[in-house]
């Protein structure tokens, strides 16, 4: 199969120097482009900026905004039979990015913002046949949003997290995730690596891709 995953942040320049970003490592990404690329699929990064090397086997592409990831996804997107967008992208950006450095004295008492493009609703209408896997990364119970999110951007499955808890989230090495399935019932893993959260999502997807497969095969 040819996997396109996402990971890391996005940085949404405010001057060459400053910029808006999310938290994230970029480790569960990582691991979910590790897990296909082991069991021999071929694999995709669209990563922003992390701290990490590009795993065994996968090809990396690295981008800054979420314009970029945007565009480099999208070019992908014919290519790709499964996309994993695991990526905080940034939700907002400044308007304008100056084009000098802002002097301290000059501070703006306010930074004018925009929405930045989501990625997962702009594909959504070229979805076709393709699995799509979202995150859902919330503080308290992640279940509502992470419902709300799968509805509106179509995903076929997402992976909801609750970042506050202790060994999960962000920078960890370790995730507390529910997989929620569209029209299926929530899948409740324990504790467990971000490794072994990846080969669960692998494993979804690749039980999926092979279902729908044999469904198009009767037909
Ligand atoms: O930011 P949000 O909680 O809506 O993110 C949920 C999912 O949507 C994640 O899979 C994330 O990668 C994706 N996303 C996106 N484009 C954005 C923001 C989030 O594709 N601008």
């Amino acid at each position: 199969m040819h996997v396109l995953v996402t990971a890391g942040p996005t940085r949404e320049p405010i001057d060459p120097v400053r910029f808006i970003s999310n938290r994230s490592s970029g480790k569960m990404g990582y691991a979910v482009a590790a897990a296909f690329a082991a069991r021999g699929h071929e694999v995709v990064l669209v990563s922003g900026p992390v701290a990490l090397a590009a795993p065994a086997g996968v090809s990396r592409v690295q981008v800054q905004t979420a314009d970029e990831m945007l565009a480099a996804v999208s070019a992908r997107l014919e290519w790709c039979g499964a996309l994993v967008m695991a990526a905080a992208v940034a939700d907002w950006r400044p308007r304008r990015a100056a084009a000098a450095k802002l002097k301290k004295a000059a501070m703006p008492v306010a930074l004018e913002l925009e929405a930045a493009p989501d990625i997962l609703r702009a594909l959504a209408e070229r979805k076709g046949g393709r699995v799509f896997v979202g995150f859902a990364a919330e503080t308290g119970d992640p279940l509502p949003e992470a419902r709300r999110k799968l509805r509106e951007k179509k995903l076929d499955l997402i992976v909801a997290n609750d970042v506050s808890r202790a060994g999960s989230g962000f920078e960890a090495d370790t995730n507390k995730v529910t997989l929620l399935p569209a029209g299926g019932a929530p899948i409740d893993l324990p504790l467990m690596s971000k490794r072994g959260v990846a080969e669960r999502i692998a494993e979804w997807v690749l039980d999926r891709a092979a279902g729908a497969s044999a469904a198009a095969a009767e037909t």
